[in-house]
């Protein structure tokens, strides 16, 4: 029977279906929804994710987290399709960071290695030396010699972090994420004021004003660990707030307080980008096996290499 006369009892049993039928595996991102990081077959953060996608038998990779992600699975796994439900959900740093603009930035800087944050386009990941994630990022800087002169981009906050951390003095590009730029200091204080008992966890893309409060820092992966390990009770979260679905299962008895924005309770910490795939887009693509990543042989070449550089040092 053709998969449009069954009748399934809800969207997750269809999507299941489908996944069986086109012998695909969903990885998802920790910033998108209850409902797809549920149905998924791996969730994890940027660097689990890629290594993900490089080792599975499937034939369809169904990604859902954002384009640049995608992208890395399919250099990663070129015979592979990969599909991601809706096309346009970018990245504010990869919007920052273009590959004609770029190249002008590394002419002013000749002789410098080139160290790249994973969240840009295949064309910037071409022109790289050496890709990072927030989770490896201080453990590869600090093995490059420090003779070396650095260029890191595109995000200046993680990349101001990273000087701090490393005592390495890099051109940083001037780029950032929408979202952790919206934690308000002021409001962050006022919420741990009022919840002394509270850690406060924040990813590396949050600015200094707000990383200076911290109790801890670090990719999404290792802020769930951190709430895993910590005997603290309470956590206030400044990222992605859809990850504390993934804490509540790891220690469902601790309390999660989002980081607010300048209003003091807005949603505007949600990645709007992130927002754009949903369950019925999840279907549909699965469905019709796009909107499909493609990347010409010869940018996969070149993209990979400064990825597979990654993946040595991780
Ligand atoms: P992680 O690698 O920590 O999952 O971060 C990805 C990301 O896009 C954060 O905004
Ligand atoms: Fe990009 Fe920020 Fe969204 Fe992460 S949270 S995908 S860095 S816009």
């Amino acid at each position: 029977m053709g998969i449009l006369e069954k009748n399934f009892i809800n969207i997750e049993d269809e999507i299941l279906h489908l996944k069986r039928e086109k012998n695909a595996i969903i990885l998802a991102h920790y910033y998108q929804d209850e409902d797809i990081q549920d149905i998924a077959d791996f969730v994890g953060d940027s660097l689990d994710l890629s290594k993900k996608a490089e080792k599975n038998d499937a034939d369809v990779i169904v990604f859902c987290g954002v384009k640049f992600m995608a992208e890395v699975a399919k250099i990663l796994s070129p015979s592979k399709k990969v599909i991601l439900p809706d096309i346009n959900a970018g990245c504010s740093l990869e919007e920052s960071c273009q590959v004609k603009d770029f190249k002008k930035f590394k002419r002013n800087y000749p002789n410098h290695k080139v160290v790249t944050y994973i969240n840009c386009s295949a064309d910037i990941k071409a022109e790289s030396d050496i890709i990072v994630t927030s989770s490896n990022a201080e453990k590869i800087i600090n093995s490059i010699p420090e003779d070396e002169k650095i260029i890191f981009a595109p995000d200046k906050h993680l990349g101001n972090y990273l000087v701090k951390k490393t005592k390495r003095d890099m051109v940083l590009w001037d780029g950032s994420c929408i979202v952790h730029i919206t934690f308000s200091e002021r409001e962050l204080i006022k919420l741990r004021v009022r919840n002394d008992d509270a850690k406060i966890i924040a990813h590396p893309e949050c600015p200094e004003d707000i990383l200076k409060h911290a109790d801890f820092i670090g990719s999404t992966s290792s802020l769930l660990k951190f709430v895993n390990q910590d005997s603290s009770q309470k956590f206030i979260v400044a990222t992605e707030p859809h990850i504390i679905h993934q804490m509540k299962k790891l220690e469902p008895n601790k309390e999660y307080l989002i980081a607010p924005g300048v209003d003091g309770n807005c949603s505007c910490s949600n990645c709007p980008f992130m927002e754009l795939n949903t369950m019925e887009k999840l279907r549909d693509c699965l469905k019709n096996l796009s909107p499909e990543i493609l990347i010409e042989n010869e940018l996969i070449l070149r993209a990979k290499k400064s990825l597979n550089t990654m993946l040595k040092l991780s």
